[in-house]
């Protein structure tokens, strides 16, 4: 390796909050209204039930029920349920559902948002809760007193007997990862795009009472992208549960779900690829969450990610800051796809303009953001 290859080849060089230089805006911290302690399960409007449900099974779901016009299906964990598709006249990500601590007083909802109570029999596993809506028109269900499911069989990591060079338990023993798709534990965090980034990272933090794990800033120093995890106090909660990316389109981005271990993640991945399902990135690991990562699509275009080995903290660990580029996304694995960015289309260019016509948008944040979507992720490549 030449000396000006190693000189690209750095990690990020994050900022603690308490110590930000002068540029650098801090992202506000509204008072929570209660605390999300789980992300439940996530909704789905589906024209056809069949095809999704197939993807399911292979990305490593167990199918709870289905009935001609419901889906439902929960990991090996003690969830009731991790994913609902309701069939409709659309495909589309209807919204998530949180499981909120038992202190949290949904009541609240109703009065300082105008939550809506759900029908009992809407909820899979039982249990009350509330209908809010976000400010990108988004329905967020919010739960307490689900009954927990009794956990489902699933093999031992295989990954807790690794031989490293400093440390080698496996002895007289082979590693053999039994071919079937990479059982789902649960389900992990969900990754959502906005054009208004400040209003939805204010109002997801003040709905879940979620932490900033990490946040990303872009050259101007406005905070554009949070890594938001659950407070769980002294409990390790993962790096992130909700994601909010700022850019130009009100979009589900991806959801991402626990499997066993590394072994999991690399056969779940062979026996996908054989049942004709359609790839998208990895496996590779990141670098903010550090998880091991698999990106799959769904039969209509949404993408799933499988991930092991990812980051935990607690409550009191200090928020991060880094700069918003896009090489940030992985720290190493196979170059993430294109298509992760927007197109450089007469549609979005059209897209664009009517941002900039409702003033949804200034010129000089598109600017910014483009500088660091566009800026290349590997130079040395
Ligand atoms: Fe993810």
């Amino acid at each position: 390796m030449s000396a000006s290859t190693r000189a690209v080849l750095r990690q990020v060089e994050p900022f603690a909050e308490s110590r930000l230089p002068a540029p650098v805006k801090p992202l506000p911290r509204p008072e929570p209204i209660g605390r999300a302690v789980e992300l439940a399960f996530l909704r789905w409007e589906k024209r056809r039930l069949e095809p999704t449900e197939r993807f399911w099974r292979d990305f490593g779901m167990h199918i709870v029920s289905r009935t001609n016009d419901r889906l439902i299906a929960r990991g090996t964990g003690p969830s009731p349920c991790i994913a609902i598709a309701q069939q409709g006249r659309h495909d589309r990500f209807v919204g998530p559902a949180f499981r909120m601590s038992d202190d949290t007083d949904l009541e609240r909802y109703a009065q300082m948002l105008g939550a809506k109570w759900l029908a009992p029999e809407q909820i899979p596993g039982g249990g009350a809760g509330v209908e809010v809506t976000d400010p990108s028109g988004r329905s967020v269900w919010l739960l307490q007193g689900q009954r927990p499911a009794d956990p489902l069989p699933v093999r031992a990591a295989l990954v807790a007997a690794m031989n490293t060079a400093q440390h080698a338990p496996r002895v007289n023993r082979m590693v053999r990862a039994p071919i079937e798709p990479a059982r789902i534990v649960r389900l992990g965090h969900v990754v959502m795009q906005t054009v208004d980034f400040a209003s939805m990272a204010h109002w997801y933090q003040r709905v879940l009472g979620i932490i900033p794990t990490d946040v990303q800033y872009l050259a101007d120093g406005s905070p554009t992208l949070a890594f938001c995890r659950l407070n769980l106090g002294d409990q390790p909660a993962d790096h992130h549960t909700v994601v909010i990316v700022g850019g130009i389109e009100e979009k589900y981005e991806h959801s991402a779900y626990e499997v066993i271990d590394l072994d999991a993640l690399g056969q779940g991945q062979q026996v996908l690829r054989a049942q004709g399902h359609r790839h998208m990135w990895g496996i590779g690991r990141h670098v903010l969450g550090s998880q091991l990562f698999d990106y799959w699509f769904d039969p209509d275009g949404f993408e799933y990610e499988h991930y092991t080995d990812g980051d935990l903290f607690t409550a009191d660990f200090e928020t991060a800051y880094s700069p918003l580029e896009f090489g940030s996304l992985w720290a190493w694995g196979a170059d993430a796809p294109a298509s992760m960015k927007p197109k450089k289309n007469l549609g979005t260019l059209l897209h664009v303009l009517g941002l900039l016509r409702r003033k949804a948008i200034t010129p000089g944040r598109l600017k910014l953001l483009g500088q660091a979507l566009d800026a290349p992720a590997r130079p040395w490549a």
